[in-house]
């Protein structure tokens, strides 16, 4: 769908473009916030920079998300306040002079409803999926003479045309695997984000370096479908061996896993490689074996829990994650009720849960037995209490663990940091002197289903 692309304009003379001020606002997965910070890059490149809030600046970019209903009314919303006139203020406030901000549609709503944008928002002046936006700097210079849209899955990859990254800060996220070749019956992904391919080691491993001389301690490997990894006959687990070796590097992450590609030298990793933190985010959908086949899911209950046990005899220490879906379509209470003892059998550190959102072209929107909001309501009320009470006890069950927290951001009170367990707790801790970024020794002290609290280690042995 590029063909759409209007000719450049012809002026005869070259004048140096002028600068503007970017703003890019991610609306989805860890894969858009990624993108959403490529995407600055290439304007920084261009020599545009970051604009101060969507007042001053004269570039947005509305990184969007699919993956549940309403979103694109919520997009249609944000552009209509984008297009006034505007005084001070957010989303709703014109800049003094009246002129509105260019304004791209980005991510996996351009790719699924660019049509629809097209048509319902005359003032939406870039149109760009998940796959081309490294084409975005051109695509603002051309709407210039009328909207560019790029929704094309294009055969090269984009993340060879992307520019140096300009990252700063001790945690960094690095896509390694886009696209989903699953298809899950509930699910947008493999219509906006395509086939599964994953980018060359040398490339990853080139661009961790290059994060870590940045500054960055902390990797999070990531891919819609980030275990199904795999590039010239080197797997997933070949991947985190070569990423952990990369010097200077102290944590390394992934996510989102997907249960069918939970290799056993995967699993092993989590033994094996002390960088590689002890938490897995695998997530299972629903507890219930017929409703996992409905799902297309390509694991069962038993499969699923089996791999579970596998991971705990590797790292004995670790933290269970998961997503859950209630009310998918035919979904019994006795299914539901299936889900209830997944939970309180596998015993989660943490879990996402959502209630089944019909999304347009998926199998599942149209499946009979469609469940009532007020049913999904209701059961998803029971699910969040039983995750709550598994995160409760896990994060009980840590008191008394000496770690160290990744120190993340500022706290309520003063004096307060809040960082990041390797079991991706969130510890509040009063410390002196350390900063945001610093890895700091602590010992847990006390637990709530949210967060944990602690206290540094220096401290404790004074104590002692
Ligand atoms: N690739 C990952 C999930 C990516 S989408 C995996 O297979 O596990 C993130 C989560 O959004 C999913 O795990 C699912 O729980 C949820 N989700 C996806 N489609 C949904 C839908 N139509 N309605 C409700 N939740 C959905
Ligand atoms: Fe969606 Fe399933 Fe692919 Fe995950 S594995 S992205 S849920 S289709
Ligand atoms: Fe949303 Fe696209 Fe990610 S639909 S969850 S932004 S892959």
């Amino acid at each position: 769908m590029t063909g759409r692309l209007p000719p450049a304009k012809n002026t005869g003379k070259e004048s140096p473009a002028p600068v503007s001020r970017y703003l890019v606002k991610s609306f989805g997965c860890q894969m858009n916030v990624y993108d959403s910070e490529r995407m600055g890059d290439l304007l920084a490149e261009a020599g545009h920079v970051p604009a101060a809030g969507t007042d001053d600046a004269d570039i947005v970019v509305l990184n969007t998300c699919h993956i549940r209903e309403r979103a694109t009314e919520k997009l249609f919303s944000d552009i209509g306040r984008l297009r006034q006139p505007r005084g001070a203020g957010d989303l709703r406030a014109p800049r003094a002079g009246g002129k509105r901000p260019v304004i791209v549609v980005a991510g996996c709503v351009a790719q699924a409803e660019g049509e629809e944008i097209a048509a319902r928002a005359p003032d939406v002046d870039v149109i760009v999926g998940p796959l081309a936006y490294h084409r975005l700097p051109a695509l603002i210079d051309a709407a210039k003479s009328g909207r560019a849209v790029d929704i094309d899955m294009p055969a090269v990859p984009k993340f060879a045309a992307l520019p140096a990254r300009r990252h700063q800060g001790a945690s960094a996220f690095l896509t390694i695997q886009e696209g989903c070749d699953k298809f899950c019956t509930f699910c947008v992904v493999p219509y906006t984000r395509g086939a599964e391919t994953s980018r060359p080691l040398a490339d990853l491993v080139a661009e961790a370096e290059a994060l870590v001389a940045a500054g960055a301690v902390e990797i999070t490997l990531i891919g819609q479908n980030v275990n199904a990894w795999a590039h010239g006959g080197t797997g997933f687990a070949d991947l985190l061996h070569r990423i952990a070796a990369v010097p200077g590097l102290k944590r390394l992450r992934y996510t989102t896993s997907h249960p069918r590609d939970m290799t056993d030298d995967l699993l092993a990793a989590h033994r094996d490689l002390a960088e590689l933190m002890p938490y897995l985010h695998l997530p299972v959908q629903s507890g219930s074996p017929r409703l996992l086949k409905a799902m297309n899911r390509a694991h069962s209950r038993d499969s699923y829990l089996a791999t579970l046990a596998k991971a705990r005899a590797f790292r004995p220490d670790i933290a269970l994650s998961g997503d859950f879906i209630v009310g998918f379509p035919g979904e019994t209470d006795a299914e539901f009720a299936d889900t209830l003892s997944l939970v309180r059998e596998v015993g989660y550190a943490q879990a996402f849960s959502f209630k089944y959102s019909p999304r347009p072209g998926t199998p599942a929107a149209t499946m009979p037995d469609q469940v009532p909001e007020a049913v999904k309501d209701e059961r998803l009320a029971m699910l969040q209490a039983a995750i709550t009470e598994g995160a409760l006890a896990f994060n009980r069950a840590s008191v008394g663990r000496t770690c160290e927290i990744l120190l993340e951001r500022p706290g309520r009170k003063p004096g307060q940091l809040i960082g990041k367990t390797p079991w991706l707790q969130s510890a509040i801790v009063n410390v002196e002197g350390a900063r945001i970024g610093d890895l700091i020794p602590v010992t847990i002290t006390a637990a709530g289903p949210n967060s944990v609290e602690a206290i540094p280690l220096a401290r404790t042995r004074a104590a002692a």
